[in-house]
């Protein structure tokens, strides 16, 4: 299985920015940990953070016949990007978005997902160990194949 990994707008300041609700982690040492939870499930990922919206959606594009599944956190894109919901909505791979915070405790507005409707599913509030559980979710979901 191949997954693509994606980190959204100001998640590169992961373990120094709001370290109370977003965790002491740095992305880094977060990606280490995806690659090894991939390694042990015999998964080959792809990982990319950035904060461009255009960004997301042209690596969402040009992985799209490479990737069997996205894992992704949008960020606070989760919350209003139509277009990004869009470029999910059209690889016909299963995403799982992930959010170290536990959005539905938050403010109003990040209890909104507009990415929601088109992912199998979320993982919010267990932090870092989220990208992990996504990683395993995705080995128990059928082939869209089978
Ligand atoms: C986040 C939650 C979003 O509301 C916020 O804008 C983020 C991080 C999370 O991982 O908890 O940037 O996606």
């Amino acid at each position: 299985m191949k997954v693509l990994v994606l980190h959204g707008p100001n998640l590169n300041l992961t373990g120094f920015r709001e370290p109370e609700l977003y965790g002491k982690k740095p992305l880094a040492e977060i990606d280490d940990e995806i690659q090894k939870t991939a390694k042990d499930l015999g998964i080959e990922v792809r990982i990319l953070q950035s904060n461009h919206e255009g960004v997301l959606i042209d690596t969402i594009q040009e992985n799209r016949k490479w990737a069997d599944a996205i894992v992704i956190n949008p960020g606070a894109f989760t919350h209003y990007s139509y277009a990004l919901r869009d470029a999910l909505a059209s690889v016909r791979t299963p995403v799982i978005e992930v959010h170290l915070s536990n959005v539905a405790a938050r403010e109003e507005f990040r209890q909104t997902s507009v990415i929601a409707p088109v992912t199998v599913g979320q993982i919010a509030g267990l932090g870092a160990v989220g990208y992990s559980l996504a990683l395993r979710a995705l080995m128990y979901l059928e082939s869209p194949s089978s």
